[in-house]
């Protein structure tokens, strides 16, 4: 990924959701990106403290609490920014910083079709912008999506066009606010689906993925191969209650449900045997999780046998867990600490 963000000159800015680990995100920033993309306001306090000291929220934070913490964050590192997609979190925003001697940096966040937070046209945008730009204590740096609706794309096809007309969609708005004279230094882009099936548009200036960093099985329905899957789920077999019946130590507690509704990353089950990945996990409970050996196998599962777990889905998988082993040829080679655990406030 820092390959295609060089290749297309753009610059990189993962996003750290999907390990929560100070480490890997400094093996990022080693590897050529600019900063790194957090969710939460916990998550970038944590990773400001481990020394990442170029973070965007890429979310909007609300809440006089947290903009105090906000305002703290800001005087400890050197480059901060925020998204915003109303009025009223810029008017708070302006309130917590306007007597601080730098402003905070903000980009407005953009809906291209995935409907969750984000302005929907450039007329909002230009609203947003020249309010931006009113108040004091507030800097704008640029604008963002996240094309989240290619997960779901009913081909590869259609994800090459989700993400191309979503790129389209805010280099027009960059284009749009330029010629009203906003200064719009960042068109910010990414989803991991998008930016491993689809190029980079000439106008994009950083993307921000994050899953890529470790790859699931619901990545791997389009990728055709779990070989490039990174994140497993070490689980025990706990027992054996039928002859085809194998039963997992591993639940929604550690493993998640991780399905998607449909489309080209929509995996069957909840998870799959890293060795045999033709079988999937079909039962899944809090503390528990089973599959039936296939008719005609012969492999054999006992009590007590270890089987990595290849997760639906990598990012959530992460949040259970205090640290990720590291393993290469079969052997533990660094265990890190997974600081941003729980770090969603
Ligand atoms: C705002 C934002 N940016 C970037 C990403 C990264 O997306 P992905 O994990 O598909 O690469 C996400 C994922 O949820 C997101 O919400």
């Amino acid at each position: 990924m820092q390959e295609k963000a060089n290749l297309a000159r753009v610059k990189m800015r993962p996003h750290i959701k999907t390990h929560r680990t100070p480490a890997i995100a400094k093996l990022q920033v080693a590897m050529g990106a600019k900063g790194i993309t957090v969710a939460k306001l916990g998550e970038a306090e944590v990773m400001a403290w481990e020394g990442l000291d170029d973070i965007f929220i890429a979310n909007e934070i609300v809440g006089a609490v947290k903009l105090e913490r906000l305002k703290a964050l800001k005087r400890r590192i050197r480059s901060l920014a925020v998204g915003v997609d109303h009025p009223e979190q810029v008017i708070a925003l302006s309130g917590a910083f306007s007597a601080e001697p730098v402003p905070l940096d903000v980009m407005i966040d953009v809906e291209t079709g995935s409907p969750r937070t984000g302005v929907l046209s450039g007329e909002q945008a230009l609203e947003l912008a020249r309010c931006i730009c009113r108040m004091p204590g507030l800097r704008i740096r640029g604008i963002f999506t996240h094309d989240g609706h290619s997960y779901g794309a009913a081909s590869i096809e259609i994800a090459r066009r989700i993400s191309r007309e979503s790129q389209n969609k805010m280099i027009e708005m960059a284009s749009l606010l330029r010629s009203s004279g906003i200064n719009i230094e960042e068109v910010s882009i990414g989803s991991t689906p998008s930016l491993l099936l689809g190029g980079i548009e000439r106008g994009v200036t950083e993307i921000r993925p994050g899953n890529y960093a470790f790859l699931d099985t619901n990545m791997a329905q389009f990728l055709g191969t779990y070989s490039r899957c990174a994140q497993a789920v070490l689980a025990t077999v706990i027992s054996r209650p039928t002859p085809v019946r194998v039963v997992l130590d591993v639940g929604t507690k550690t493993l998640n449900e991780g399905v998607q509704k449909g489309g080209i990353t929509r995996a069957e089950g909840h998870g799959r045997l890293k060795e045999q990945p033709d079988i999937f996990l079909d039962k899944i409970y809090e503390e528990h999780a089973s599959f039936d050996i296939p008719e005609g196998s012969d492999l054999q599962f006992g009590i007590g046998q270890k089987l990595e777990i290849i997760p639906n889905h990598a990012c959530q998988t992460t949040n259970f867990y205090e640290v990720i082993n590291g393993i290469r040829n079969g052997r533990v080679e660094t265990t890190w600490s997974v600081s941003c655990q729980g770090k969603s406030q």
